[in-house]
């Protein structure tokens, strides 16, 4: 492993965006040199911050050969675009979530990143949570048994002047509702524990909001194992943020990991673990300033090792995918009204 910089890009400088440029400034391994907003305003304010050139065309930003990274963070509807024409000028691309607004999209850009032979990784940052890792690795050791059910509860506020804030948010096109937006990442983490899914069903309404999809959205999951999933999504929660949770429970575990984003276990059973509960209880993280948390560090030093390695990252196109699968899905139940039976088609 060399230990030359790894070169990023980001485009997109809005919300998120500051939570990528914070974590690469700070890593010894990493260097931002270019950003873009089509706000010139907003590029250059950026740049200065952070210290790197400002953009307003990504194209341009893509003509440049020193950029190893190309991180978007623009609407969605932009991920797949922007990341096919990154992958075809030969760059590495990290890429918000949702990845795309269509499995057709997401398809066209994981094979777009595999044509071009550069990794592609899905921020999902709450995979890479303390909470999450340790969920994870008592499942892969098998302690849960046979898995009964589980869920994902996203109980979040985002009201009117957040949805104002920026034209795209809420609409069918550029960004979906509370499942497409918010709640991905916890479904992503059921769908992580509970694995293939066999079928969805659910329902969505705009119960507050007025935006043109859903602020409130349910569903049940069959996964292939025969475990249950439930899914709760809401961003109608008075007064504010309340809990980002995930149920797991099996034969011979319970785990219910909650905090505002995943981030602290309140429920940890398994035979003989009171030594480990105690550790784990004592060493817990408190809620992180915002429902962000603290993951995209992680995620992005997972990727300049999966460049350095050429390894996977650990969150790749088709790992993103699954997700996107699962809420697409539940968008169709709402508009046939049955069950959808996976794989759901690539329109
Ligand atoms: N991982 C997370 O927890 C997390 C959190 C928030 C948002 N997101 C995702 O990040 C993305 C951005 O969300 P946000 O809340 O920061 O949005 P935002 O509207 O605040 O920022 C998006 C920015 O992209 C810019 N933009 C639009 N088109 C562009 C183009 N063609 N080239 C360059 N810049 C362009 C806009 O001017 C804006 O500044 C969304 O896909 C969202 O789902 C992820």
């Amino acid at each position: 492993m060399d230990n030359k910089k790894m070169r990023f890009a980001i485009i997109g400088c809005g919300r998120i965006a500051p939570k990528h440029a914070e974590s690469i400034v700070a890593l010894e391994e990493a260097e931002l040199v270019a950003v873009c907003d089509i706000v010139p305003e907003k590029a250059q304010s950026f740049a200065d911050k952070y210290g790197a050139v400002p953009y307003t065309d990504y194209l341009e930003v893509l003509k440049r050969d020193d950029i190893d990274i190309v991180t978007i963070a623009t609407p969605s509807d932009l991920h797949a675009p922007i990341g096919i024409d990154a992958a075809k000028a030969g760059k590495h691309v990290m890429v918000e979530k949702p990845m795309a607004m269509t499995l057709k999209s997401a398809d066209e850009l994981i094979q777009a990143c595999r044509d071009a032979g550069v990794k592609l990784s899905v921020i999902h940052q709450n995979r890479f949570n303390k909470s999450i890792k340790l969920v994870r690795q008592a499942l892969e050791e098998g302690r849960f048994g046979k898995l009964t059910h589980g869920q994902a509860t996203v109980r979040w506020n985002r009201d009117e002047n957040y949805y104002a804030q920026a034209p795209w948010r809420g609409t069918k096109l550029q960004d979906g509702g509370v499942l497409m937006n918010q709640s991905i990442h916890n479904i992503d983490l059921l769908q992580w524990m509970f694995g293939p899914v066999e079928s969805v069903y659910g329902y969505t309404r705009t119960a507050l909001r007025k935006i043109e999809m859903e602020d409130v959205g349910v569903a049940v999951i069959k996964f292939k194992s025969g475990a249950l999933g439930i899914i709760e999504a809401a961003s109608t929660i008075y007064p504010k943020n309340i809990e980002e949770t995930l149920n797991v429970f099996g034969e011979t575990g319970s785990v219910i990991v909650g905090g505002i984003a995943v981030n602290r276990i309140e429920t940890w059973e398994f035979p003989a673990s009171d030594e480990e509960k105690k550790q784990i209880f004592a060493s817990q993280e408190s809620d992180p300033p915002t429902v962000y948390g603290f993951g995209h560090r992680e995620i992005i030093v997972d990727m300049i090792e999966a460049v350095k390695n050429n390894r996977n990252p650990a969150i790749p196109g088709e790992e993103g995918r699954k997700a996107l699968e699962i809420i697409l899905a539940i968008y169709k139940c709402q508009e046939t009204k049955e069950p959808v039976v996976f794989p759901l088609e690539a329109e």
